[in-house]
């Protein structure tokens, strides 16, 4: 397929990566990383191939939910840098071709925003309707809660305001009040003023919660929340006309597609919405050395509407959520990778990272970073996993998978130079500590696992076809194999073997046609009754490349 189709939509075939700026790279050794530590580190992202940077919040914050709890939306944590290192940092990324976007986490304010802290003071307050009150919780204010270990309703009392509040996620957190016009200019504007300076959109932060209306005073006369939605997409167009929304949209698939908004057309909500349930079925095949969960998620998920993509990932900074299993299905996954109760969280999701999960076995740590690059979407992948960075239990909750980014095997890992008290978060050992796993070693290192990353990202980035492609799951006739096709003006097949026993799944394909492998140096030819059997190791896998002979 022509590589110029890949320009405009560039989101379809971009190698995203997350961060945290906070634990990437201290340039100032105060024990927090900042915008000139990360600007630092810009080449290592390109070398790596990332097209792409997807920054966690970098806004001012008391930082009680990792910065996810916002005082300024217009500003750069002072700890982090300024306005102007934000501008250097990013002129340095586009120089690279790496655009940047960044978390938008606007359903909710830190309860120490100035917006409510002038809302809790007064009924007359012109913040008081920035949020949602009532004066008795309604029914059902102790279901829905996301973080039950600390919280026990969505609705609390405060004392100043004389009235409940609603705060989907911590307390700490009161929601905006969406419904309200001034928030929804406000809004607005925060995109505006981001793109202005550069960004190329925003993943947007539980955005069904974002959306939803209920609790506000008349909400069932209130227009459709997804007019909304698109009223925000039609305006981050006008600003800036490639610019993208990736929600975290985690629902089963047909509640997530009504996020894509007009399914019949190019889409006029979310640009891409991440693949929560793909992502989990993904697991539960590993767990059980049986393609089929994994199979079955691919030939039930939608089509995004025209210009939309799905995005992909094997882990992000929350727990990693296997909530869409069913209570035995998610209980395999535990026992399989994360079975101690202090590896899980929230009783449905684990807070491990890929290498330990898998016990440190190569063959599967490879394995499953070959079907984020080659299954359809755009991968996404979570700083510290391209060197096979492990979580560290002894830090709170969800901070155990963000720890300081192991850049060498030095004291904190080259991160930063303060003393190990000041960092953000500790610094594993043993194993998995910065002595054995960083990447000076493996960069220098052509088997090691940032190579083989490197590799499959080369490959992805050469195969649009993986991306833009009709895909296909194909039958193999081994239950361990996953083999799917993407055709579109050219064909890629990948094979992954989920089991530790060789396998050899066979095709059904156009007799005399030639697989050229793209991982490895072999060919292969279809044989002339149109059946060719390929050999799989344990864990192994192949992408191949579908061409007619010459002539
Ligand atoms: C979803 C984010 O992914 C999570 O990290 C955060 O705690 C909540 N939203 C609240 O903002």
């Amino acid at each position: 397929m022509e590589l110029t189709r890949t320009a405009d939509l560039w989101w379809k075939t971009a190698v995203v990566y997350c961060l945290d700026v906070e634990t990437f790279s201290d340039s100032n050794g105060d024990g927090h990383g900042d915008f000139r530590g990360l600007a630092q580190r810009i080449d290592y992202l390109d070398r790596l191939g990332v097209t792409c940077l997807w920054l966690m919040p970098f806004y001012p914050s008391p930082d009680r939910d990792d910065g996810y709890d916002i005082t300024d939306f217009y500003g750069v944590d002072p700890r982090l840098g300024t306005l102007g290192d934000f501008v250097e940092f990013l002129r340095t990324a586009r120089d690279r071709g790496i655009r940047v976007i960044a978390d938008l986490v606007v359903n909710h304010t830190s309860d120490r925003h100035p917006w409510f802290q002038s809302a809790r003071s007064s009924r007359e307050s012109p913040y008081r309707d920035w949020y949602v009150w009532q004066d008795e919780p309604p029914p059902g204010a102790d279901k829905g809660i996301v973080f039950p270990d600390k919280e026990k309703s969505i609705w609390t009392y405060d004392e100043r305001a004389g009235q409940y509040y609603l705060h989907r996620f911590y307390k700490h957190q009161p929601d905006l009040n969406v419904a309200n016009p001034a928030v929804r200019d406000e809004i607005a504007r925060v995109m505006g003023f981001w793109l202005e300076l550069g960004l190329s959109g925003f993943r947007v932060d539980g955005v069904p919660f974002l959306l939803e209306t209920q609790g506000s005073p008349d909400a069932e006369l209130l227009p459709d929340p997804h007019d909304y939605l698109a009223d925000l997409r039609a305006f981050l167009s006008r600003r800036c006309g490639d610019a993208v929304l990736l929600g975290e949209v985690n629902l089963p698939y047909p509640d997530t597609m009504r996020f894509f908004g007009n399914a019949e057309g190019v889409g006029d909500e979310l640009t891409m919405c991440f693949d929560f349930v793909g992502m989990q079925r993904m697991y539960l095949a590993l767990a059980r050395s049986d393609a089929g969960p994994l199979a079955a998620a691919l030939r039930e998920r939608p089509q995004p509407p025209r210009d939309g993509h799905w995005g992909t990932f094997v882990r992000n900074h929350d727990e990693l959520t296997l909530d869409k299993l069913t209570e035995s299905e998610r209980k395999e996954v535990f026992d399989a990778f994360g079975p101690a109760p202090e590896m899980q969280l929230y009783g449905r999701g684990l807070r491990r990272r890929v290498p330990t999960m898998f016990g440190g076995d190569p063959r599967r740590i490879r394995l499953v970073y070959s079907l984020l690059y080659s299954l359809p979407g755009t991968p996404v992948l979570f700083y510290g996993e391209e060197i096979g960075m492990a979580e560290d239990l002894r830090a709170e909750g969800r901070l155990a998978v963000r720890t300081p980014m192991q850049w060498a095997p030095i004291r904190n890992g080259g991160f930063s130079t303060a003393d190990p008290r000041q960092l953000p978060g500790p610094i594993p050992n043993g194993h998995y500590g910065p002595k054995q796993v960083n990447v000076s070693a493996q960069e220098r290192d052509p088997d090691s696992l940032l190579s083989w990353i490197r590799r499959l990202i080369e490959r992805y980035r050469e195969c649009p076809e993986l991306a833009w492609g009709r895909y296909t799951v194909l039958d193999t006739g081994v239950p361990s194999v996953l083999a799917h096709r993407c055709d579109i003006d050219g064909t890629v097949i990948a094979l992954h073997n989920l089991a530790d026993s060789d396998a050899e799944p066979r095709l059904s394909l156009d007799p005399g046609s030639v697989l050229t492998d793209l991982l490895h140096d072999e060919h292969t030819t279809v044989p002339d009754n149109g059946t060719v059997s390929l050999r799989l190791g344990p864990y192994g896998c192949r992408w191949l490349r579908l061409s007619q002979p010459a002539g």
